[in-house]
Order: C-alpha cells, then sequence, then structure tokens
C-alpha cells in the first residue's frame, strides 16, 4: 500500500528521499530546480481517477512546499495531455475526496485556496479535456504541440464544467468561453491559439524541449521576485487599486529584504551574472 503524504518537515530541511512521496498515476521528477509532473495513465489517455487525483495533489503539494523547485511543467505520458474525469472508473475523479460546500484546496479547483505562486508551464501533447483544460487554463503558459487538441466535453456528458466556466471567461473573449463550454467541441491548437488560450504551438517532438528552454529562461529570474508579482497579479484582480498599491508595497518590502534581492544588486554592481538561491 502506498504510503500516505508526509507533510514538510518542521526544521525546513529537506529530505527529498523521504518527503511527499509520489504515486505512480501521476509522478513528480526534480532536475535541477525544473519540477516535471507527468499524467502518467496513459492507456486510459490519462484520465483523472482517484488514484491520479490523490497522486496529482502529492504532487503539486511537493511543488508548492520543496524549496529547490522554483518551475513546473505539467504534461502527459503517451498520446494525450489528460481526458478529463476517468469515466469508466467507479470512484470517479473526486477519488477519497467527494467534495463539500466549503471546499477545501485541491486541484479541482486551485483558487479556492491552494496557493502556489511559482511558474507553471502545461507542455500539451495531445487530447486536453474537462479537468486536463481546467488544469492548463490555470498554468501561466500552455504550451501546445501541433496535435494537441482542448475541449470541454462535460455539456456532452450533462453536467457543467464549474471551475472552467470561472476562469475560462477571464483568460478569453466570452464568446470563445461560451463556444467552449456550450457546445463541448474539440478545437485543435491552432484555434486554441487564436483564442488566446494557448501560448505558442510547436512542432510534436520538439514540445518537451521547448518547455525546458522556456523552463531555463524563466530560471534566470529571481524566483522569489517571481513569486512576488505572481502573487500580486492573482490577489489584486480582486482589489481596489489603493488596497492592491498597498499590498503591493508591502511585497516589495518583503521580496527587497530577501538574500536574492541583495545578490541581484551586487550582481548588478560588479556587472556579472546573479546567482539565485531562492532564499
Ligand atoms: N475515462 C476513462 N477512459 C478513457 C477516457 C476517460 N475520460 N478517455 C479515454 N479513455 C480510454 C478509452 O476508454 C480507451 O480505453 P480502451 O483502450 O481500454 O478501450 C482508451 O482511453 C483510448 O481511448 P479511445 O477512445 O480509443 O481513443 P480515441 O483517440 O479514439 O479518442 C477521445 C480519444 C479523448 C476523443 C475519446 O477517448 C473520448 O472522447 N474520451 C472521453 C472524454 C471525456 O468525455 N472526458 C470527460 C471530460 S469531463
Amino acid at each position: 500500500m502506498r504510503p500516505p503524504s508526509v507533510p514538510v518537515p518542521a526544521d525546513g530541511a529537506v529530505h527529498r528521499a523521504d518527503w511527499c512521496p509520489v504515486g505512480d498515476a501521476a509522478t513528480f521528477r526534480l532536475d535541477g530546480h525544473v519540477a516535471t509532473i507527468t499524467y502518467n495513465r496513459p492507456d486510459a489517455l490519462n484520465a483523472v481517477n482517484g488514484e491520479m487525483r490523490r497522486d496529482l495533489n502529492d504532487a503539486f503539494l511537493r511543488f508548492r512546499d520543496d524549496e529547490e523547485a522554483w518551475v513546473a511543467i505539467v504534461t502527459g505520458a503517451g498520446r494525450s495531455f489528460c481526458a478529463g474525469a476517468d469515466l469508466r472508473d467507479g470512484t470517479g475523479s473526486t477519488g477519497e475526496f467527494a467534495g463539500t460546500f466549503w471546499e477545501k484546496p485541491t486541484l479541482n479547483s486551485f483558487e479556492s485556496g491552494w496557493e502556489i505562486f511559482k511558474p507553471v508551464i502545461a507542455a500539451v501533447n495531445g487530447y486536453c479535456l474537462g479537468y486536463g483544460l481546467t488544469l492548463a487554463s490555470w498554468c501561466d503558459f500552455v504550451l501546445a504541440s501541433d496535435r494537441a487538441e482542448f475541449g470541454l466535453p462535460e455539456v456532452k456528458l450533462g453536467v457543467p464544467a464549474i471551475v472552467a466556466s470561472i476562469r475560462l471567461p477571464q483568460r478569453l473573449n466570452w464568446a470563445d468561453a461560451m463556444e467552449l463550454l456550450f457546445t463541448g467541441e474539440r478545437i485543435s491548437a491552432e484555434r486554441a491559439l487564436a483564442m488566446g488560450l494557448v501560448w505558442r504551438v510547436v512542432p510534436h517532438d520538439t514540445l518537451l524541449d521547448e518547455a525546458n528552454a522556456l523552463a531555463a529562461r524563466l530560471l534566470e529570474g529571481a524566483p522569489l521576485a517571481q513569486r512576488a508579482m505572481k502573487e500580486m497579479a492573482m490577489r489584486t484582480r480582486h482589489m481596489a487599486t489603493l488596497e492592491a498599491i498597498r499590498f503591493g508595497e508591502t511585497m516589495r518590502h518583503v521580496a527587497g529584504g530577501t538574500r536574492d534581492a541583495a545578490e541581484g544588486r551586487q550582481a548588478g554592481a560588479e556587472q556579472r551574472p546573479p546567482r539565485w538561491t531562492g532564499r
């Protein structure tokens, strides 16, 4: 039996071998500062069943809390990114967590309090449907293979796509969002690019190289400054301008007091590349 998630050690030390294990239905790999989270049920086109939901939650929890993980790439094993909720598994995509009115934060809806401010790249390698599209539309960058297809089949199953109904109108033109929500039809990567759902379309075989190249560019920036900016961008959507600026100035002082901010100033004065530590 798979061990339960292990909390981050109280001393803050990262004992990576035994800390927050992630299962097989979704995998977590850390290369330097780049975490790759992979949907890993290729025989079911990476449909989300209870096991995958649990493993994805563990993977994102680990990404959020591992001080060495600065950027994430999310992708799918095989020919699909994620075919949405598993329609055949009895436990359903909710797994052990059936949801409550006061929903605890999970990948079901990141906005409900599970706050991850590190940059996340979706490397969409194939079908990106239902929950798959919901997750991709939460990512900072949606990099798509020219074979990718996007869609929200929920309406054809007689159910609403709730989080996509919240998120897509914030990200796309109203009519484009409603087209996806109301028709349930799949669209090509090119059409998704034209809508602004996708950031860039690349040849299929180069997808992961392109995602890693983007991750390398992101690592050139100071990780804590990036997190401060993402938190600003996310939180201030719902703030009045004055409160947003007051919050921003506080964040400027918090981020400005880090070792990396001192390193950035020193590297600038010495005209050398900075060496970030994420501290
Ligand atoms: N849940 C469970 N299994 C799924 C699945 C899902 N959402 N989507 C695909 N699979 C399985 C298929 O049952 C099939 O399994 P099998 O080989 O054991 O028969 C395998 O994945 C391959 O799927 P297949 O339909 O043969 O591939 P395809 O390329 O012809 O079609 C899709 C791909 C994604 C268009 C099609 O599988 C589909 O429409 N899936 C359902 C998508 C959906 O409605 N998701 C729910 C969103 S809320």
